[in-house]
C-alpha cells in the first residue's frame, strides 16, 4: 500500500449532520466501509455530549467494535477527560485538538492557544505512558473563518512543538476548505523533511473545489496519509459554510488511477455512499460516484 487512507465518515461526516444517526446505523455503515477496505478509521469523538449530540454515542459505537482485527480505529478528543473516555473503552489512537486560530479555539473547545496546547500536550503525554498514538489536527491551518488566511509560519511553529512533545502525528488541516495546493505544499513539505512522511497527515474539506489538488500537492511534498469522508459527508458546527471532507471515493479514484495503491475497492464504496445517503437523508457522493452511477 503506497499511501493511507483514514475514513472519517463518522466522525467528522455525521458531528454536523441535523439527523441523529442511531448507534446502529453508524456500525453497520462501519461494515460497508470494512468491506470496501478501509482499514483506517476514525469512529466517533469523545467530547462534551451538549457540544455535540451526534457524538454522544462514542461509548457505544466503541464497544460495538471487533478489536481483534488489524483494523485502526481512532477517536477525537479535545482534553484529557475525552482521552480517558476513548482510553477506557479500548481505543489506542487518538486525534487531539488544536487550532492555528486562537478565535476557533475560542470557539470550538473553549481553550486560548495556550490552555488548548496544554490540553494537547496532557493528552500527548497520557499516549506516550499507554502506548497509544497521538495525530494532533490543527484546524485552520490555511484559513480561520474569523481571522483570514493564516500564516504558514504560524502552523509550522505549531506542528513543530506538538511533534517535539511527542505528537506520533500533527493533520494540516484545512477546515473551511480554502487553502490552494501551492499552500499546502509549502506547510507539509518542511515538516516531512524535519520528521518523516508519517508525521504528516492532510486533511482537507471540498467547500470550493480545490480539494483533489491540495491532496495532490501533499503528496508530491511526501504527505502518504490522507483523511477523507465517504460521499464527502461532513463539515463542522464551530465553522460557518464549512462542508464535506474530500470524498473518500473520488481519492481512491484518483490514487488507484495513478497507480498508487489504496487497497481499497473503488466500486465497493459504493453500497457506503448509498447507505450514507439514506441514513442522513441528504444527496451525497463525490464526481467519481456520480460518474459511476451513471455508467451503471
Ligand atoms: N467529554 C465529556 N464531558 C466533558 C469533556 C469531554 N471530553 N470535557 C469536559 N467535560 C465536562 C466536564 O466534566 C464538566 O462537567 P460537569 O459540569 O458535569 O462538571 C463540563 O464538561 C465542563 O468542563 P470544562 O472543562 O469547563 O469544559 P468546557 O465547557 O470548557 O468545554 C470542551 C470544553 C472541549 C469539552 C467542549 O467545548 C467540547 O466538547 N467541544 C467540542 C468540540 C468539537 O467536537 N468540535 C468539532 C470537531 S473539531
Ligand atoms: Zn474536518
Amino acid at each position: 500500500m503506497d499511501v493511507i487512507i483514514n475514513e472519517v465518515g463518522l466522525r467528522d461526516g455525521l458531528q454536523n449532520q441535523p439527523k441523529i444517526v442511531s448507534t446502529d446505523d453508524k456500525l453497520a455503515l462501519l461494515a460497508l466501509l470494512e468491506a470496501a477496505g478501509l482499514k483506517h478509521i476514525e469512529v466517533a469523538s469523545f467530547v462534551h455530549p451538549k457540544a455535540v449530540p451526534q457524538m454522544a454515542d462514542a461509548e457505544a459505537v466503541v464497544a460495538g467494535l471487533d478489536f481483534g482485527t488489524s483494523q485502526v480505529y481512532s477517536g477525537l478528543v479535545p482534553n484529557l477527560k475525552g482521552y480517558d473516555r476513548g482510553a477506557a473503552m479500548g481505543l489506542q489512537e487518538f486525534g487531539l485538538i488544536m487550532s492555528a486560530s486562537s478565535t476557533f479555539s475560542e470557539r470550538n473547545v473553549k481553550m486560548s492557544l495556550e490552555q488548548s496546547y496544554q490540553a494537547c500536550s496532557d493528552v500527548i503525554k497520557a499516549c506516550l505512558r499507554d502506548g497509544n498514538r497521538a495525530r494532533v489536527y490543527l484546524s485552520c491551518s490555511c484559513a480561520c473563518p474569523y481571522e483570514g488566511r493564516i500564516d504558514e509560519e504560524v502552523v509550522i511553529d505549531i506542528a513543530r512543538q506538538l511533534l517535539d512533545v511527542g505528537a506520533h502525528e500533527v493533520s494540516i488541516s484545512d477546515t473551511i476548505g480554502a487553502g490552494s495546493p501551492n499552500q499546502i505544499f509549502d506547510l507539509t513539505k518542511p515538516l516531512i523533511s524535519e520528521y518523516g512522511a508519517r508525521a504528516v497527515n492532510l486533511h482537507v474539506h471540498d467547500t470550493r473545489g480545490t480539494a483533489l489538488a491540495m491532496v495532490w500537492a501533499a503528496y508530491l511534498a511526501g504527505v502518504r496519509m490522507f483523511d477523507a469522508s465517504i460521499g464527502g459527508l461532513g463539515g463542522c458546527p464551530f465553522a460557518p459554510g464549512a462542508t464535506g471532507n474530500v470524498a473518500t471515493e473520488d481519492l481512491v479514484y484518483m490514487f488507484n488511477q495513478s497507480g498508487i495503491t489504496t487497497n481499497i475497492d473503488f466500486e465497493a464504496l459504493e453500497p457506503a455512499v448509498a447507505f450514507s445517503e439514506k441514513i442522513t437523508i441528504s444527496s451525497l457522493g463525490g464526481k467519481s460516484m456520480q460518474w459511476l452511477r451513471s455508467k451503471r
